[in-house]
């Protein structure tokens, strides 16, 4: 029988950019890379190399730097673990370790010079070539039960746009994010959320501005880091001069692009995502999201909750005490 030819909106690469330098995790960071920072029992790209593989993307590429051995060692065999948990009859814990390396097909490449999100994309391009693919930045984690990229990438072979995913958030958050500027979605796009009945909107992505004032921001929409391109962003990004802080920014390849004719790869849509999103880029959004995803554990939730009921309330009791 023929091999079935891939179409050519057929999405079947994702693209990890890992090679950032993790300053706000130091010294956690010195030596480690941030995306191996755990999260509950699992490192934190182990999340989103799960999340490409439910959406049908078993081809993940890594982009990293320096401190990559780690990353490459986690989702490598480990023969002297396994034979010892074999010996040892831990037949769950094997599993686990073995999960990580049959869960996908891993590749990685350097970036070189960290010179920003755009360039680390552009890194991807020998191994993606002309075909579309989707981008998944470590530090958004979102809720496996809420599937935002499947959802992009049935909108993506719709209409062979471009789609970023948007977030609604507060005006003084703004600055923390790409924010978009949207008008309506045209039609196909919005068969496509139809045939998916995910209760999400789609927009027409009109101009994009990364990490803008509240007083500058076209919007209240944030681009969370979830993206399905058209291989025209390489074009692009190769033409984008350094933008915010110096860096090559994939914001501002993508508010190009969006200018461009659709009918030569051009286009950007949005997916606004409503559903379960859980933040790593910080301290205190970390924190939250351990304890979040700890909560959601069957064997860890009872104790956990109850124990941060007796915490919370031995602490109020003390601040109580301090302000007599
Ligand atoms: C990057 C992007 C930004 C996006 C954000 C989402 O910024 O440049 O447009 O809104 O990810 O997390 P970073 O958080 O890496 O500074």
């Amino acid at each position: 029988m023929a091999e079935e030819r891939p179409s050519k909106r057929r999405v079947m690469h994702a693209v990890i950019p890992a090679a950032g330098l993790g300053t706000r995790f130091l010294p956690a960071t010195k030596a480690t890379p941030k995306e191996m920072l755990p999260v509950v029992d699992k490192p934190a790209i182990q999340y989103v190399v799960e999340e490409a593989v439910a959406a049908g993307l078993a081809n993940v590429l890594v982009v990293t730097g320096r401190n990559k051995r780690p990353l490459e060692d986690h989702f490598d065999r480990n023969y002297e673990l396994e034979s010892t948990l074999t010996r040892k009859g831990d037949a769950d814990r094997l599993q686990l370790v073995q999960h990580a390396t049959s869960l996908a097909h891993l590749h990685f490449v350097r970036q070189g010079d960290p010179r920003g999100l755009g360039h680390a994309v552009s890194c991807a391009r020998a191994h993606v070539g002309r075909s579309p693919f989707a981008v998944l930045l470590g530090d958004d984690l979102i809720d496996p039960r809420d599937p935002l990229l499947s959802t992009m990438i049935s909108v993506h072979e719709a209409t062979g746009q471009s789609v970023i995913a948007l977030m609604e958030v507060p005006p003084n958050q703004i600055p923390l994010y790409g924010c978009a500027a949207v008008g309506p979605a045209p039609l196909a796009a919005a068969a496509a959320f139809e045939n998916r009945g995910s209760g999400c909107d789609a927009v027409a992505v009109t101009g994009l501005v990364e990490k803008p004032t509240a007083e500058e921001a076209p919007s209240n929409l944030a681009v969370i880091g979830r993206y399905v391109l058209h291989p025209r962003v390489f074009d692009v990004l190769e033409h984008t001069a350094p933008g915010r802080g110096g860096e090559i920014q994939l914001t501002d390849a993508l508010a190009t692009l969006a200018g461009l004719d659709p009918a030569e790869g051009g286009g950007v849509l949005g997916v606004i995502f409503r559903g379960r999103r859980y933040d790593t880029g910080d301290r205190l959004d970390y924190l939250k999201t351990v304890v979040t995803l700890a909560c959601e554990r069957e064997d860890l939730a009872r104790p956990l909750l109850a124990w941060l009921a007796d915490f919370v309330a031995s602490r109020a009791d003390e601040d109580g005490q301090g302000s007599l």
